[in-house]
C-alpha cells in the first residue's frame, strides 16, 4: 500500500487518518472539529481516497442510497484494497455476504440469516454466555486483577459465536488470530487480510462439507437446509456467510465489551452506580445501549456507483464513502451533550448497528453478550480501575476498542 500515510495530518477536511494514533485513541475531537468545519464531510487522500460523513443525518441518508453506493464493490472494508487482494475478484462470488453483497443477493442472504438470531433463537447462547463468564472470572479473580480486554472481553464472542455456528470451541485462540489479521492488521497489510480470510474460507468450507455428510444441531447445519424462496443455499454462499459471522461477531462484540470495561475503570461515579444496580433495573438497558452509543465500534464503508451530491460534497463514481456510524452518534444536533456518557440517557436512536438494508443481523446476539458480559463482571468485581492507564492501547480504522487492558480489582 502506498505510504504517504505516516506523515503529520495538516488539514482535518482534506487530509483526516484513520489510522493516526490520537484519531485510534480518541477520535470525538477530530469528528467535532469537522462537523463544525465548512465541509462536515471530510476528504482525505490517504489510504486510497476516502470521505469522511460526520453528520448524523448525512450518515442515515447515505446509508439509504442503494444501489447509488455498494457493499459488493469492492467491499465494505474502509481502505481501498489493490485489485489483487480482493476476494471477490479472485474468486468470482461474493465472500462475505449479506455484509459484502448489495440486492439482491444480499436481500436473500440477509432473509436466510435474520431468523437464527431473534431474541429466542439466541436463548442457548445466554445460557452458555452467563456459564463461560463465570469460568473466565473464577480464572483470574484470585490474582487481583487481569487484563480486561485479553482475558475477559477478547474471550467471550468467539467462544459464542463458536457455540453457535457448531464448531470447535478449543480453536478459539486461531479464531482470535484470524480475525486480527483480517479486520485489524490486514487492514494496512492486505496480503495478511487474504492470507486469513483462505484459512477462514477453508475452515468453513471443511466444515459445511461434514455436515453435507453429518447433520449436527448447528448453524452451519442449519443454513445446510436452508431454503430461500424455493432454493437451497449453495455451499460456497455458506461459507461466505460462515466466514462474516465469525469476522463480524468477535470484533465487534469484543471491542464493545472491552470500551465499556474502559468506561467504567476509569469513570468512578458511574461505576459505583452499576455496582449499586439491581440486575432487573432498567438502568441496565439504558446504560448498555448509551456505551454502544458513545463507544461504537464500527465504521463501514461503500463505494460510490452513481455520482451523488450531498451538504457539500460531490461523489464520484469510484470513490470510497465511510460509514462513520460512531461519528454519527456524537452529533450534537440529535444527542445532547453527545461526548458525555449518560447512562439513564432516554432519547437515543444510536446507529452503532449501523442503519437502513444492511442494519446488523447480530444486533440481539451482540447485545445479550454485552449484558452477561458487564452484569457477571460486576457482581463479582464491583470495584476496578486500571493497572496502568497509559499503556492501555487501541485497535481502530473498521473497528475501534481496547485490546490491552490492565485492571487491578478492589
Ligand atoms: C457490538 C457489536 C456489534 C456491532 C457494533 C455491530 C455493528 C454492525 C454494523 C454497523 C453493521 C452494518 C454494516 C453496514 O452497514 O455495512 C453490521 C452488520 C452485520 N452484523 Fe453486526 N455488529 C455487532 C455484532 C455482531 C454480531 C455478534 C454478529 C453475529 C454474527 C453480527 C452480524 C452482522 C451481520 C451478519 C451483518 C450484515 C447484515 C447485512 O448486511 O444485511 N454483528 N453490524
Amino acid at each position: 500500500m502506498a505510504d504517504a500515510e505516516r506523515c503529520p495530518v495538516e488539514n482535518i477536511a482534506t487530509d483526516y487518518d484513520i489510522f493516526d494514533p490520537d484519531y485510534i485513541k480518541d477520535p470525538v475531537p477530530a469528528w467535532t472539529e469537522i462537523r463544525e468545519g465548512q465541509c462536515p464531510i471530510a476528504h482525505t487522500e490517504r489510504w486510497g481516497g476516502s470521505w469522511l460523513p460526520t453528520r448524523y443525518e448525512d450518515v442515515q441518508d447515505l446509508a439509504k442510497m442503494v444501489p447509488e453506493l455498494s457493499s459488493a464493490n469492492p467491499g465494505p472494508i474502509v481502505v481501498n484494497v489493490p485489485e489483487e487482494f480482493r476476494r471477490p475478484e479472485r474468486e468470482g462470488h461474493n465472500g462475505a455476504a449479506p455484509i459484502s453483497a448489495d440486492p439482491p443477493e444480499q436481500t436473500w442472504t440477509r432473509k436466510a440469516l435474520l431468523p437464527h438470531f431473534t431474541p429466542k433463537a439466541i436463548a442457548p447462547q445466554r445460557t452458555y454466555s452467563e456459564t463461560l463468564c463465570h469460568e473466565l472470572i473464577d480464572g483470574f479473580i484470585d490474582n487481583g486483577g487481569c487484563d480486561g480486554a485479553v482475558n475477559y472481553a477478547q474471550q467471550i464472542p468467539p467462544r459464542v459465536i463458536a457455540h453457535k455456528l457448531g464448531v470447535d470451541e478449543s480453536m478459539v485462540d486461531e479464531f482470535i488470530i484470524w480475525v486480527r489479521n483480517v479486520l485489524e492488521l490486514g487492514l494496512t497489510q492486505p496480503e495478511l487480510r487474504l492470507k486469513y480470510g483462505d484459512m477462514i474460507h477453508g475452515f468453513f468450507a471443511v466444515e459445511v462439507a461434514k455436515r453435507r455428510q453429518n447433520p449436527k444441531d448447528d448453524l452451519i447445519t442449519a443454513l445446510c437446509t436452508t431454503e430461500v424462496d424455493g432454493q437451497m443455499l449453495p455451499d460456497h454462499v455458506i461459507v461466505g456467510m460462515c466466514n462474516l459471522q465469525l469476522v463480524a461477531g468477535i470484533d465487534t462484540t469484543w471491542s464493545s465489551i472491552g470500551s465499556a470495561l474502559w468506561h467504567f475503570a476509569t469513570h468512578e461515579e458511574d461505576r459505583r452506580r452499576m455496582a449499586a444496580t439491581d440486575h432487573n433495573d432498567p438502568l441496565w438497558d439504558s446504560a448498555i445501549e448509551e456505551l454502544l452509543r458513545a463507544y461504537s465500534p464500527v465504521t463501514m464503508a461503500r463505494t460510490v456507483m452513481e455520482p451523488v451530491e450531498i451538504n457539500g460534497a460531490s461523489l464520484q463514481v469510484g470513490d470510497k464513502v465511510l460509514m462513520n456510524f460512531p461519528g454519527a452518534n456524537h452529533d450534537p444536533e440529535v444527542f445532547e451533550n453527545p461526548d458525555q456518557v449518560i447512562l439513564d440517557r432516554q432519547r437515543n436512536r444510536h446507529i452503532a448497528f449501523g442503519s437502513g438494508i444492511h442494519r446488523c443481523a447480530g444486533s440481539n446476539l451482540a447485545r445479550m453478550e454485552m449484558e452477561v458480559a458487564l452484569k457477571t463482571w460486576f457482581a463479582r468485581i464491583p470495584e476496578f480501575t486500571l493497572a496502568n492507564p497509559d499503556e492501555v492501547t487501541w485497535a481502530g480504522g473498521q473497528v475501534r476498542g481496547p485490546r490491552i487492558m490492565a485492571i487491578n480489582f478492589g
